[in-house]
């Protein structure tokens, strides 16, 4: 069975991609710390409870070595919103626990895939020969 990790596995975009992976058989694990501003009333209904659920930050560099054990496909969704008033926890979220998270696939010689969503940034994994693809909501790195 192949495993992902769908960061921002309880937002809109990432928790619709888990429920699609469960019903396509994948063993599903998402990484999505709660961001109160987005999840005003707590952890959500509709996280998918075949899906493993780790409560943990994009900002965490330990949390995101854990998360990639035994993941096959990186659908990287977590995101911090871009009407808020906090530009620097915006650039912290999304650019710098991007690049963290493109580090440490890096440095573990990660062997899967990763899709990203592109609004507001794009990345590639360095040494890594990335296949780039744009797409509406989102693109693909292969890193093999
Ligand atoms: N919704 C759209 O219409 C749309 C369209 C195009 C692209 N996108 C892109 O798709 C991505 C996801 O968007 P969305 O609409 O699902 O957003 P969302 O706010 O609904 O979900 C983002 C999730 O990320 C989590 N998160 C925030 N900060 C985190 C952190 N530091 N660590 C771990 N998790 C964190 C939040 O708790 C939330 O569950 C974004 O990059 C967005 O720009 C969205």
């Amino acid at each position: 069975m192949k495993r992902a990790l769908v960061t921002g596995g309880a937002g809109l975009i990432g928790s619709h991609v888990a429920d699609l992976l469960v019903c396509q058989g994948w063993r599903v694990r998402i990484l999505d710390n709660l961001e109160p501003n987005t999840h005003k009333l707590g952890k959500p209904v509709w996280i998918n409870r075949e899906a493993e659920f780790v409560h943990g930050d994009l900002r965490d560099r330990e949390a995101i070595e854990d998360a990639l054990s035994d993941i096959d496909m990186i659908f990287h969704q977590a995101a911090y919103g871009g009407y808020m008033p906090e530009m620097a926890k915006y650039v912290h979220v999304n650019s710098l626990g991007t690049a963290q998270m493109l580090e440490v696939i890096r440095e573990k010689d990660y062997r899967g895939e990763f899709a990203g969503g592109l609004q507001r940034r794009r990345g590639s994994v360095p040494k890594a020969r990335p296949r780039f693809s744009k797409g509406a909501a989102g693109g693909t790195i292969a890193a093999r």
